[in-house]
C-alpha cells in the first residue's frame, strides 16, 4: 500500500522554480487519492498560463515513481489558483490590478493592454479591463464599442454600480463610454481623479483574477490617484525602441520605484521591436533601433517581458474592434500569449512574497 505521507515525502523534493519553495510547502497538492497502485491528485498552481505545468507534472511522477513505487500509477490535473497581495481589503473580489503604462503616447499602450487582456482570458483568467487614457481612450475602438453605454444597477444598500460592458469574455469599462467621442473633455486634475476612481469603487466587477489598466501616457495626476488609491500587483510598461522613447519610458520606470509610489515593474514589453516584410518572412528590419527595451530593463533591473514587431494586422485588429490576440493563428499572438505568461508569472512570484504560504 502507498500512503498519502509517502506521496507528500516524495513531493517535497519537486520544488516550483518561480517560487523556490517545494510544492508541499506551497500548499499546492490537493485532493490527493490513492487506491493500491494507483495515485491522484490535483496540482493546483499560481498562475494559469504556467510555462512550466508539463515539467511540474512530469516532475511529480518521477518524484513518486521513483522514491516511492516503481509500479505507481500516477494521475495528475493541473488547476490554478491566482494569488494576491495580502493586504488588499478595499475591492476584496479583484485579484490583481496591473498597470499598463508608457513614457509617450502612440508607443502601443493600449494595443499591448489590450491584448494582454485577451491572452489572459484566454488562459482561463476572468479579466476586467480599465481605460484611463483621459487624452485618448482607446478601448471602445479596441473593442468595437464606439456608442457604447453601460448601464447601471442599484445594491440592496441602496449604492448604483456601473456594470462593466462584457466583450470577448472580457469586462470593460472606459473613460470614453462617458463623455461624446467627437468633444473635446476639458478633464481637470479632480475631476479626471474622481471618474477614475469611480471606475474602480462603484462598478459591479464581480470576480476578477487581473484588472488591466490602461494608464495615460507619462506620469501625471491619474497615476499618482490610481497608486495611491488602490493596491496595485504591479507595472507593465511598454516602450518602442528609439531613444526619444526610452528616454521618457526611463522616466515612467523610476516614478514607479520612487518610495512614496513603490509599485513593483513587472517588467518592460518592447512594442515595434523591428518589421519583417510579408515576402521576406526571414528578414527583420530594426528600424528604431534594436534591444532597446531590452537594455532598459537591464539597467533598472527589472524583467524584459517580451518583444511585438510592427504587423499591419495590429492596427488593422485594433481598428476593427477585435484585439489581434483573438485570433489564435496570427504569428503575433503566441508573442501576446508569451508576454501574458510572463505577466502571470511575475505577479505570482510578487505575490507569494507577500503572502505566507
Ligand atoms: N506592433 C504594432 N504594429 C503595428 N501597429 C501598431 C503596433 N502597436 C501599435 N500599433 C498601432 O499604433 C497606434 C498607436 O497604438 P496605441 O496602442 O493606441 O498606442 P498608445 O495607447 O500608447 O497611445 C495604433 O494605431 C495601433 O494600432
Ligand atoms: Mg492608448
Amino acid at each position: 500500500m502507498i500512503s498519502p505521507e509517502q506521496v507528500l515525502l516524495a513531493l517535497k523534493n519537486v520544488e516550483d522554480p518561480d517560487l523556490k519553495k517545494d510544492l508541499v510547502t506551497l500548499n499546492m497538492i490537493k485532493d490527493l487519492k490513492i487506491t493500491d497502485k494507483k495515485v491522484s491528485f490535483t496540482l493546483e498552481l499560481t498562475t494559469p498560463a504556467c510555462p512550466m505545468k508539463d515539467m511540474l507534472k512530469n516532475a511529480c511522477t518521477n518524484a513518486i515513481v521513483h522514491l516511492v513505487d516503481p509500479e505507481a500509477e500516477v494521475h495528475i490535473d493541473v488547476t490554478s489558483r491566482v494569488t494576491k497581495p495580502m493586504d488588499i481589503s478595499q475591492l476584496k473580489d479583484i485579484r490583481n490590478i496591473i498597470l499598463v503604462s508608457s513614457g509617450k503616447g502612440g508607443v502601443g499602450k493600449s494595443t499591448v493592454a489590450s491584448n494582454l487582456a485577451v491572452s489572459l482570458a484566454a488562459d482561463g483568467a476572468k479579466v476586467g479591463l480599465i481605460d484611463a487614457d483621459i487624452y485618448g481612450p482607446s478601448v471602445p475602438t479596441m473593442f468595437d464599442l464606439v456608442g457604447a453605454k453601460p448601464s447601471a444597477r442599484e445594491t440592496e444598500g441602496g449604492k448604483t454600480l456601473i456594470l462593466p460592458i462584457e466583450k470577448y469574455g472580457i469586462k470593460l469599462l472606459s473613460l470614453g463610454f462617458f463623455a461624446d467621442p467627437d468633444q473635446p473633455v476639458p478633464w481637470r486634475g479632480p475631476m479626471a481623479s474622481n471618474a477614475i476612481k469611480q471606475l474602480f469603487n462603484d462598478a459591479d466587477w464581480g470576480e476578477l483574477d487581473y484588472l488591466i489598466v490602461d494608464l495615460p501616457p507619462g506620469t501625471g495626476d491619474i497615476h499618482i490617484t490610481i497608486t495611491q488609491s488602490f493596491p496595485i500587483a504591479g507595472a507593465v510598461i511598454v516602450t518602442t525602441p528609439q531613444q526619444v522613447a526610452l528616454a521618457d519610458t526611463r522616466k515612467g520606470l523610476a516614478m514607479f520605484k520612487m518610495p512614496s509610489i513603490n509599485i513593483p515593474v513587472l517588467g518592460v514589453v518592447e512594442n515595434m521591436a523591428y518589421f519583417t516584410p510579408a515576402e521576406l518572412p526571414e528578414n527583420k528590419y530594426y528600424i528604431f533601433g534594436q534591444d532597446g527595451g531590452k537594455l532598459l530593463a537591464k539597467s533598472f533591473e527589472v524583467p524584459f517581458l517580451g518583444e511585438i514587431p510592427i504587423v499591419q494586422g495590429i492596427t488593422e485588429a485594433g481598428d476593427r474592434g477585435a484585439p489581434i490576440a483573438l485570433d489564435i493563428h496570427h504569428p503575433v499572438s503566441a508573442a501576446f500569449a508569451s508576454i501574458a505568461g510572463r505577466v502571470a508569472q511575475q505577479v505570482a512570484i510578487n505575490n507569494a512574497q507577500s503572502v505566507n504560504c
